[in-house]
């Protein structure tokens, strides 16, 4: 889970610095450009260091392209961590990701109960950022119960179109003031080490992306509900782009 939460984070950052370093580039590769066609000039012809002058902005040519070339891969990257639609059961995604939980939640006496609806039909989306999304949302549960208590994760057919995927627990709740901040990144209440504030971003990020809403439900000493209304078919075509 610290693995795929840094991926994101890398992801992001990546995509940014890589956007970012391509238009400084882009201009340096002109400018070379537009040196080369001056030393070209009848002008120029008597320069004297017009050779070395040549020879430099070849070079300066040829490494931008290589910036280049590096910038590419890392667009690339973060490309490959985005959607890979296909057939998903989500019941059973959730399933699988309550069994990885449940280990550590008994140690804490903390009971991870299951209330799927059984007539859920294959979804059209990414199982893999399902995944994530779910390990983000009960972790963040488990963190907020501590000891003794329940979490439940449910899923639940809403009309024809979308599907209801919540996360409800009865620990500390959450205070209104920090109902928007807790999506944004690197916003925690936890100490250092235990989080990194990322968790409900991504999530946040992967229900965007897979055409879906995120919200949230919480009184201090309520408890939280977290809920993610999905789209029965997402399409790769169709999401918005980062
Ligand atoms: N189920 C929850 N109950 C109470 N607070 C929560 C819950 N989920 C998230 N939060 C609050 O939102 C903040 C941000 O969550 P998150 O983005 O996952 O980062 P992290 O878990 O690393 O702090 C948490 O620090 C916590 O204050
Ligand atoms: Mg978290």
């Amino acid at each position: 889970m610290i693995q795929a939460h840094k991926l994101a984070a890398f992801g992001q950052l990546s995509t940014g610095v890589a956007h970012e370093i391509n238009n400084p580039l882009a201009i340096i590769n002109e400018e070379a450009g537009w040196l080369d066609d001056l030393l070209a000039k009848d002008e120029s012809k008597d320069f004297k260091y017009r050779g070395e002058f040549k020879e430099s902005l070849r070079i300066i040519v040829q490494q931008t392209h290589r910036c280049g070339s590096i910038t590419g891969k890392l667009l690339r990257f973060a490309e490959n961590m985005d959607s890979n639609i296909g057939e998903v059961d989500l019941n059973d995604i959730l399933d699988e990701v309550v069994g990885i939980m449940e280990k550590d939640a008994i140690l804490n006496n903390i009971v991870i109960e299951r209330d799927f609806d059984p007539e859920l039909p294959k979804m059209y989306s990414d199982s893999a950022q399902l995944r994530q999304l779910a390990l983000n949302l009960v972790n963040n549960a488990l963190d907020a119960v501590e000891r003794d208590g329940k979490v439940l994760v449910g899923t639940r057919r809403e009309g024809t179109d979308w599907v209801l995927l919540t996360v409800k627990d009865d620990g500390c709740g959450i205070p209104r003031e920090h109902h928007h901040s807790i999506f944004e990144p690197f916003f925690t209440t936890k100490p250092p080490g235990k989080g990194a504030g990322l968790g409900l971003s991504i999530c946040y990020g992967i229900a965007t992306k897979l055409g879906g809403v995120i919200s949230v439900d919480s009184a201090p000493a309520k408890g939280a509900t977290f809920t993610v209304t999905l789209p029965m078919a997402s399409s790769a075509d169709t999401l918005p782009t980062k």
